[in-house]
């Protein structure tokens, strides 16, 4: 009978058999598929992988530190490149969320191609694409409602010899195993759905670095506080957003007027639809209390009722 084992010997073998001397690129987002595909890629040819991870400064709190810290444990040569001045330049001002999605994508495949020149001479591209992913290209819902931007999705690559892609028989539960058979954190593998565009599709209307840290810092205590309850093993994705709308508050005896910040929590099979999740309000209280205490610039927290669909699950 098949197990998770045996499929991973059989992979690493065939990613031999394949790359034999040659160098191989893995562009890494710090998502479960792109983690797997590199602790896989390192098992089977780790001193010709390169792991490129471009953080684009629109990752949640200490994304980027845990990412670098559990890849630089690995026989693999690992790239961090920070980027952060870089893509909120492009995004300066843009406010559309399709418009938004196109130059965090674009920007990503420069800075990518950059690096790979930099390291020059490379034979493969490897890429974490999974089987939802096959099926879903050109077809998907996704495609027409939103145009996702997934570091596993580089466009066709003139410059490389072949693309590897040793995940794309798996679905997620099948990469999340793979991960745990090859020794990946916990914190790794389990970890929810990100989109490639980070932060800069959760903060609704223009992106700036001040929104930006102001939207982290609430979406770490949303986490923490779920996390600690263990509300959050009932969930399937949950994030906070950054709404463009102020509204007045008070504060001791002063009147503020500052940023508006919904909650948003799902339970989902497939994420194709989604029901929003019946969190306990006193959980809620707990949070909304944390948030506007310890998180200068909000003073007004809002939670998210609506299923999908006819919402998304992200805000753009
Ligand atoms: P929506 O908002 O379309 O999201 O209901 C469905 C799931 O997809 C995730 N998502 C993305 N994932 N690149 C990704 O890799 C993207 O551009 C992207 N946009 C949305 C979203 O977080 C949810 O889990």
């Amino acid at each position: 009978d098949w197990t998770m084992h045996d499929f991973c010997q059989s992979a690493i073998a065939a990613i031999r058999k394949k790359v034999g001397s040659g160098k191989v690129l893995l562009a890494l987002s710090g998502g479960v598929d792109s983690s797997v595909a590199a602790a896989l890629l390192a098992e089977a040819v780790g001193n010709q992988l390169t792991c490129v991870f471009v953080d684009h400064g629109l990752l949640r709190l200490h994304e980027g530190d845990e990412v670098e810290a559990a890849f630089s444990k690995w026989n693999l040569h690992f790239r961090r490149v920070n980027a952060e001045t870089r893509f909120l330049g492009k995004l300066t001002g843009v406010e559309e969320p399709e418009q938004k999605r196109k130059i965090v994508g674009e920007e990503f495949i420069r800075v990518f191609e950059e690096e790979a020149k930099k390291i020059g001479a490379v034979d493969f591209l490897a890429q974490g694409t999974i089987y939802p992913d096959v099926i879903e290209s050109g077809t998907g819902e996704a495609a027409t409602i939103k145009s996702h931007h997934n570091v596993g999705g580089l466009p066709d690559y003139v410059d490389f010899k072949e693309i590897l892609e040793p995940l794309r028989m798996l679905f997620k539960d099948e990469v999340r195993q793979l991960g745990r058979e090859l020794g990946l954190p916990e914190y790794l593998v389990s970890r929810q759905p990100f989109p490639g565009p980070g932060l800069a599709i959760r903060i609704i209307g223009d992106v700036t670095k001040e929104k930006a840290d102001i939207l982290r810092l609430a979406d770490f205590i949303f986490r923490d506080e779920l996390s600690k309850s263990r509300e959050a093993q009932n969930l399937s994705q949950f994030f906070a957003v950054l709404t463009n709308t102020r509204s007045v508050g008070v504060m001791g005896d002063g009147r503020t007027y500052d940023h508006t910040l919904a909650l948003r929590a799902v339970t989902t099979d497939d994420f194709m639809t989604a029901d929003w999740a019946r969190i306990p309000y006193d959980i809620l209280d707990c949070i909304s209390t944390r948030i506007v205490n310890e998180v200068p610039g909000v003073n007004r927290i809002v939670y998210d009722i609506t299923s999908k669909p006819p919402a998304t699950i992200e805000w753009e």
